[in-house]
Order: C-alpha cells, then structure tokens, then sequence
C-alpha cells in the first residue's frame, strides 16, 4: 500500500535555528519506517541550486529575484517534491513560497499580489500526471496549488537572530541584511500564518534548543505523524 505523502516545510529568519531540528524530524521519520525526502529552497535540484548561487550573491532587481526564485521552486517541485509525494514519501523542506512572502514581500517591499500571481502558475502541478494530484483533488478547490501540510514557523526575535548569526559565517545577501529588515520579514510571516492559521504550527525559537525540540516533536506527535 502506498502511504499518504506528507509535504512539510520549515520557515524563519535566519539565524532561528531550522536545520538540527529538520535532520532530528527526518531521523524520526525513518525510524518509523517511511521515506523521506529532505531539501531546501532556493535549490534542491541541480538547476535550483544554480540559481540558488545566483538569487543569494547577486545585485538583482526585485521582480528578477523573485522570477528566479520561482523558476526554482517551479523545478524543484515538478521534479523532486510532487514525484516523492506521489510515491507517498515525507518530503521536509527547508523554506517554501512563505518565505518569499516574508522576504521579498514584507522584506523588500515586492507587490504581494504579484508574488500571488507567481505562487498560483509556479505551484499548479495539475496536467503534469502525477497520482499525487488526485490527492489535491480530495483535498477541494482550494488545494488547487501545492501547499505544505503543514508548516512550521521557528518564531526568534531578530536581535536574538542577530546575536547568534554574528561572526558565524561570510554573510549571504539576506543575511547582510539590517535587523529591521528582519522585523519586517518576521511581520511577513505573521501575516502568512494569519492567512492560512491551519496550516501553520508557530514555535517559540528563543529558549534552549531541547525545549524547542519538545515542542517540535509535540506537534508531530499531535497530529498522529509520529508517536
Ligand atoms: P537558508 O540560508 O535558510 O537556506 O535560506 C536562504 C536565504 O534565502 C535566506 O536568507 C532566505 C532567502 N530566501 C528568500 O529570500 N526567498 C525565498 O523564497 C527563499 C526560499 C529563501
């Protein structure tokens, strides 16, 4: 019997402490005995990770970061997610379209209701012949575009983020970035999340690493995901 696919995505700021709880998730995944897929935008496909080099070092203008950004997440996901989802595989993906809402909407200023336009052709898959489509039908109309499952928003205060970030690495574009541009980008993932509350699970990121895991690992669990 093929399992059900599970599309989850993991959003915030840099800095907010994504990616050991993504690897912990996956380890729990399997250990339950189901495929996982894990990846991350911009990239997760060769082409992606192409302009993923492209989108984080280059002066570009705003409507040619967020094509670029699209065509990625287009490629990546008419090649790797909808294919594992159609396999009923769990595919984690580190950063989905919310976080062009929150970066190149709330962060930059981009016309949101362009980012709309490209959300709805970029992350329409119907006609592509993946069984993973009749899934979408089940789910109604307004499943008409892929959406994550769910997705989890690792909520830091920008100077928390700020303060970890510091020193870490040579900064990428958006981490460069001032740390009002931060308070924008988070605003933008508020208002995302008040959009759509159901699909959204919002984690408190500033306390030790264990309790955010515990809360992590409670809302998985809460869903019947995991044990
Ligand atoms: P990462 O460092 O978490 O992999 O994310 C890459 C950077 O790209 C991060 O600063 C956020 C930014 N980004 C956007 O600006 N728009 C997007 O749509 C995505 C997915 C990432």
């Amino acid at each position: 019997m093929v399992m059900q696919g599970l599309f989850i995505s993991f959003e915030g700021i840099d800095g907010a402490g994504k990616s050991t709880h993504i690897s912990a998730l996956a380890d729990a995944f399997r250990t339950q005995g189901r495929a996982v897929t894990l990846s991350r935008e911009p990239g997760g496909t060769p082409l992606a990770e192409k302009l993923r080099t492209l989108i984080l070092n280059d002066a570009m203008d705003p409507l040619t970061e967020a094509l670029l950004i699209f065509a990625a997440r287009r490629d990546h996901l008419t090649t790797v997610i909808a294919p594992a989802l159609a396999r009923g595989e769990v595919v984690l993906c580190d950063r989905f379209t919310d976080a062009t809402f929150a970066y190149q909407g709330a962060g930059r200023g981009f016309d949101l209701e362009v980012l709309s336009k490209l959300e709805l052709w970029a992350q329409d898959v119907q006609g592509l012949g993946h069984d993973f489509v009749h899934e979408l039908g089940k789910k109604g109309a307004a499943a008409a575009i892929v959406q994550p499952d769910l997705t989890v928003w690792f909520d830091l205060p920008p100077e928390e983020a700020a303060q970890r970030l510091a020193g870490a690495r040579l900064p990428d574009k958006f981490e460069a970035q001032p740390v009002a541009f931060f308070r924008r980008v988070a605003q933008g993932y508020a208002d995302r999340m008040r959009k759509d509350p159901g699909r959204f699970a919002r984690i408190n990121a500033a306390r030790a690493r264990e309790d955010v895991w515990r809360e992590v690992a409670q809302v998985f669990s809460s869903k019947g995901w995991l044990p």
